[in-house]
């Protein structure tokens, strides 16, 4: 069943556990997150970010409204979460569209004026009914990055946290403690000592982003130390690619996009529910 993303983040830190989110970029994606959530009888969070709109030709309805049916159909719970919003006008459709959640993406922004905008973003979607989480520090690795996730004022501080959480009224925080968006190696090291720290000190759950990047070990690291929504999406699509491309590569080609669409689907299918399983029970 679809079910708000407030819910499953609830749930995950009440039981002081983890509840994973997965990018979907195709329909195939929000199928293969659905599966794999289903075979681990774990839920899970479909989230489209912005960048995944503007694939779509800017239009965030039919992708929305596909997901949305998938977790409608599914046995698994799942939520729907618009993901790295920079774009208000974007925000303001997401309750229309069929999301109970969304990220406001203003890390990249100076301190003060990463305040201004988030502050209103979440004034607009509690307005709206929708969960809110933001971003403190900078998780590097997108395109625009000022820095790496290892420079020098990029981690996010704790007396700041605390502040940004109560001045914004977000309702979740994404925090840089050493991971890197859209890694294909999983080689970050997390600092567990920081991400302990900020979960003290904030009173919102925690979010892990570029979890694609960290090693199993620091992931239940990272939980146990008190990271509450952990975001994946390059490990999915390298699954994804690698499954597809001996297929596209063989002779005579297959025309029919259903003969790579199959297994590269069933193959973030497998990642899904292998990272679900490894992610569960990690605190006791
Ligand atoms: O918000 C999405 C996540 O941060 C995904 O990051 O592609 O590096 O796993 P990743
Ligand atoms: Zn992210």
């Amino acid at each position: 069943p679809l079910v708000p993303t407030a819910d499953l983040v609830a749930r995950a830190a009440a039981d002081r556990g983890c509840v994973a989110a997965f990018n979907v970029i195709t329909l195939e994606h929000a199928e293969a997150v659905a599966r794999g959530a289903e075979e681990a009888g774990r839920p899970a969070i479909l989230q489209i970010s912005e960048n995944a709109v503007r694939y779509h030709g800017g239009r965030v309805g039919p992708l929305a409204a596909a997901s949305a049916a998938v977790a409608a159909a599914s046995d698994a719970e799942l939520s729907l979460h618009l993901d790295h919003v920079t774009d208000p006008d974007l925000l303001r459709q997401a309750a229309d569209a069929g999301f109970s959640s969304a990220m406001f993406d203003a890390g990249a922004l100076p301190y003060a004026e990463n305040v201004e905008a988030t502050a209103a973003a979440a004034t607009w979607a509690h307005g709206a009914g929708l969960w809110l989480e933001a971003e403190l520090g900078y998780v590097g690795g997108k395109p625009d990055a000022p820095a790496s996730a290892h420079a020098d004022g990029v981690r996010t501080d704790p007396e700041e946290a605390v502040a940004f959480v109560s001045r914004t009224g977000v309702d979740a925080l994404a925090v840089a403690v050493g991971s890197s968006h859209a890694m294909t190696r999983r080689t970050a090291t997390l600092d567990h000592a920081l991400i302990a720290r900020l979960r003290a000190a904030v009173p919102v759950p925690l979010v892990l982003h570029g979890s694609s990047g960290v090693p199993d070990e620091e992931l239940r690291a990272a939980i146990h130390a008190g990271m509450v929504k952990i975001n994946f999406g390059t490990v999915l699509n390298k699954a994804f690619t690698h499954a597809l491309r001996p297929i596209v590569a063989s002779e005579p080609l297959p025309v029919d996009p259903r003969t790579y669409l199959s297994p590269a689907r069933a193959a973030v299918a497998a990642t899904v529910r292998e990272l679900l399983t490894t992610l569960t029970g990690v605190r006791p």
